[in-house]
């Protein structure tokens, strides 16, 4: 990415001391930084200390003659490769959602005719607003491209989503915007990791899954170009830098925050999905009880690949997993039938094999025109294969 050209646009929240990093770094990795600071963002950090560190001038004024003559707001508002604004706040979204243009950020944004990526930053109960969830999501049907928030301690004391993304957060996220692979302008779905069913606050039910081979695709898709939302339960592998990342800890929330997901192109169900919920699950821990046993009433849990496949919102290109230790190959392609996806990567789960929560995977491609065998190697590789295929097949 050297030599890439970022408008950042510094909203006036506390979370601005951190774009002063974000800057630093911006350089270290090659790019030029062109600030542009609103008038609050100038009760946090000042011109100067943004000046010395991007090493050009801050520009502040719509009305700036000077300015005008030499480099107008239009020309400066596309005389890039991206516009970042970090941090945005909320009341910048929600100028941004309604097409307010009344100072040199707002207009600019309004300007530009290349991609915004925001990283917001606010109060948790600012950012829950229904006013901000309605903002975001126009801005999310604009194409804005969305950083954050992450979840935490905030300088205002408060726990919750709503602290802005780390600038490494950040720059991965610029490096998935202005990566011109074969995937590029693509949105790709990834489901991973296990679902945990709650048997009470501290016990739950789930399976072995490590999230090692979902974390490895949205790694390979990223790196083709795709935007990748990453819908992941309680994986022991940590998610990608780069993709927008949901958290989930249930079946239900994994479905839940699927169907949330909007225009996709192509979705990959890695997910070990818990087939079952304990309905009767308790508030309070169960308590040991010397006459009787806990009896755990189960429930069967919605098929989230089955329902995307069937809604009107499926994606182009449906891909299913199918961890088997028996018949692998004729029980996937019915499964591919039955659940109505393109594709099935099926492969042997058996004990024996070490490939549930190992790093090794040997799986069967099956696709409406047949079979792939492909030999045992790295998940990571197995990725990598899968992701190019995707382009391949997208292309
Ligand atoms: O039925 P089975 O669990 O073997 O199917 C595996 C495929 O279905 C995987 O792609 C998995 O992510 C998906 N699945 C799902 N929702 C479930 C169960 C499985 O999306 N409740």
């Amino acid at each position: 990415m050297a030599g890439k050209k970022i408008l950042l646009i510094i909203g006036g929240g506390i979370a601005a001391f951190k774009s002063l990093d974000l800057i630093r770094r911006l350089l270290e990795s090659g790019y030029q930084v062109i600030p542009v600071l609103t008038k609050s963002a100038t009760e946090f950090v000042t011109p100067l200390s943004v000046s010395a560190l991007a090493g050009e001038k801050v520009h502040q004024d719509l009305f700036d003659l000077n300015d005008e003559s030499q480099m107008g707001h239009i020309e400066l508002s596309r005389a890039v490769d991206l516009v970042v604004v970090a941090p945005v706040t909320a009341d910048l979204m929600a100028k941004m959602a309604h097409g307010h243009a009344n100072d040199l950020a707002s207009t600019l944004l309004m300007a530009t005719d290349k991609q915004v990526l925001i990283a917001p930053s606010m109060n948790v109960r600012m950012w829950e607003h229904a006013a901000t969830q309605r903002n975001l999501a126009v801005l999310k049907d604009d194409g804005i491209l969305i950083c954050g928030p992450n979840e935490g301690g905030m300088a205002c004391g408060e726990f919750g989503f709503g602290r802005m993304a780390e600038p490494v957060e950040i720059i991965a996220a610029i490096e998935v915007a202005l990566n011109e692979g074969p995937l590029n302008g693509r949105h790709i779905l990834v489901t991973s990791g296990p679902t945990h069913e709650p048997i009470d606050p501290v016990r739950y039910i789930a399976n072995r899954s490590s999230g090692a081979q979902g974390t490895a695709i949205a790694s390979a898709l990223l790196a083709l170009g795709a935007r990748v939302t990453f819908v992941t339960g309680p994986a022991d592998v940590s998610p990608p830098l780069g993709v927008d990342l949901v958290k989930i800890q249930t079946a239900m929330q994994m479905l839940d925050a699927v169907k949330a997901v909007q225009n996709v192109d192509v979705g990959i169900f890695v997910a070990a999905v818990a087939d079952w919920r304990i309905v009767n699950a308790s508030d309070q821990k169960i308590k040991k009880n010397v006459d009787s046993l806990p009896v755990l009433e189960l429930s069967e849990n919605p098929d989230i690949l089955s329902t995307v496949c069937a809604s009107k919102m499926r994606p182009t290109l449906v891909v299913g997993f199918a961890a088997e230790t028996q018949n692998v190959v004729k029980n996937a392609r019915a499964k591919r039938q039955r659940k109505g996806c393109d594709w099935i990567v099926a492969n042997d789960v058996s004990p024996g094999t070490g490939i549930m929560g190992g790093s090794e995977n040997d799986v069967v491609l099956i696709t409406a025109d047949g079979t792939e065998d492909w030999p045992r190697m790295g998940k990571d590789h197995v990725a990598r294969r899968l992701a190019k295929k995707i382009a391949e097949e997208l292309n």
